[in-house]
Formats: structure tokens, sequence, C-alpha cells
């Protein structure tokens, strides 16, 4: 990003949010160098729905997560090591497993639809695994409504990849996978800005799921919110739907 760029975008931002707004988006900034050069990776920039050939509504484009943010809620959850496993539904270019690599994770697996993005992300694991403290990663190039959820899947990552009918399935497969094996599960969501008023049904439908519990929401400023929910019951036996 030219210094030009940086400029109009932190005028863009003082206009919005004043001066506090601005030191956070030059410290998301700054992180985003940061750790783009201690892992040896590519995982910035955005992708539209259309460049990725999803033509589909319910598809979303590809944008990444905000490395602070990210490591802020990782630092929260308690990590079982060697025990949890990590999977991170339209995982991009990778940027949120090799981060949730750096933690003690057993495993850490992702979907992504986009051959492309799942390509880039195999060349980013490949970089970053001599400095990742978990060193089973995998990226899936599938639909995530495809995707059978593998057994010790404890923590989920959504950062809004999709809706709708995509979402109903992936739920009712993490449910059926919670049926088949009973586990806790965790599921973290990072919720798009609200203006995405049609990506906003992403949020609609996760608050609205039966099965999992709300147990805390995290708001980083105006425009970043994450919820995280557990799932209500682990056992999840013998009960209908
Ligand atoms: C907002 S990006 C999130 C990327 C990454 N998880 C992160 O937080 O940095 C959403 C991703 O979901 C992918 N995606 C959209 N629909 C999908 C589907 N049906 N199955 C798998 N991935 C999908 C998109 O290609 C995109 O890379």
């Amino acid at each position: 990003m030219s210094l030009l760029t940086i400029f109009s975008n932190s005028c863009r931002v003082f206009m919005k949010e004043g001066g506090s707004g601005v030191a956070r988006s030059l410290l998301c900034r700054a992180m985003v160098r940061f750790n783009e050069y201690r892992y040896g990776i590519h995982t910035e920039g955005i992708v539209t729905a259309r460049e990725l050939g999803l033509e589909d509504s319910e598809y979303h484009r590809y944008s990444p997560t905000d490395y602070l943010q990210l490591s802020k809620v990782l630092a929260d959850l308690t990590i079982r090591a060697g025990c949890d496993s990590f999977l991170d539904f339209g995982a991009g270019r990778g940027r949120v497993m090799i981060v949730a690599a750096s933690h003690p994770f057993k495993r850490v697996l992702g979907v992504e639809i986009s051959p492309d993005l799942a390509a880039t992300t195999r060349q980013n694991i490949s970089r970053a695994i001599p400095r990742l403290c978990c060193k089973d990663l995998e990226i899936f190039c599938a639909d995530a409504a495809q995707f059978k959820v593998p057994p010790d899947a404890t923590v989920i990552f959504f950062f809004n990849p999709f809706h709708g009918t995509i979402l109903t399935r992936v739920l009712d497969n993490l449910r059926a996978s919670l049926r088949e094996r009973p586990r806790p599960l965790t599921v973290i969501c990072n919720l798009p800005p609200l203006e995405f008023a049609d990506q906003s049904q992403f949020e609609h439908q996760i608050q609205a799921c039966s099965w999992l519990k709300l147990l805390k929401e995290r708001s980083f400023g105006p425009e970043s919110r994450w919820l995280i929910f557990c799932s209500k019951d682990p056992t999840l036996r013998d009960r209908p739907g």
C-alpha cells in the first residue's frame, strides 16, 4: 500500500471515527506488515465473489480477518493443547489458519471453495510452517456445504463466508458431527461491518441457531464485532432436529 493510499485512508477514517480511529487503523496496518514479514506470507487484499467466479449471492468475497483482533480473541480462548483442533470455514489465503497454528492446537484445518485462494494458502503454509507451534495444517479446496466435519474439530471459525442454504447445511453438518462424536464445541464468528446488509444475514442465521449458546460478544470499534458461541449440550444425543 502506497503512502498516498495510507494518507487518504487515514483522512477517511478521521472523518468517520476521529483520532482514535486513525491510531487504530495505523496499528492495524503495522500488524499486517509485521505478521506478513514474520511468517513470510501474503494474505492481503480483497477479492470479490465475481472475481472468484462465485456468481451465487450466498457466497461472499475474500477479505482477511484483522490480525490484532484475531490475536486478542485467540488469546482469550482456553485451548486444550494437543487436543483441540481448529477449522476455518472459508479459509481464503490462510491468514486465520496460520495465526491459529501459532497456538498449541492438535490440527489446524481450512476449507476454501476457490482453487486459487486454496493454492495461495498452501504456499503460505509451507512458508510459515517453520515458525508455527502446530505443524499439522491442511487446506481442503471444497464447497463448505459438502465438507464432512472431522470428528476432532472443536474450534470452528467463520468470517462471514456465506449465508442462506450453504450456512444452513454447514450448521446441520456440524450438529450431525456432534451427534456422532459428542464433544465441546466453540464457534468463533468475526462479523462483517453492519453496512453490508446482505452479509449480515450471516449473523441473523447464526444467532438463530438453536443448538448454539452465545458466550461472549466482543467489539473492536464501530466496524467490528465478534461473537463466540459454544454448543448448548455437548452430548446432543437423541434430540430431534
Ligand atoms: C471473508 S473471507 C474470510 C477469509 C479467512 N477466513 C479470514 O478470515 O481471513 C470468506 C471466504 O469464504 C470463501 N467461501 C465463500 N463461499 C464458500 C463456500 N461455499 N465454501 C468454502 N469457502 C467459501 C470465500 O472464497 C472467501 O475466501
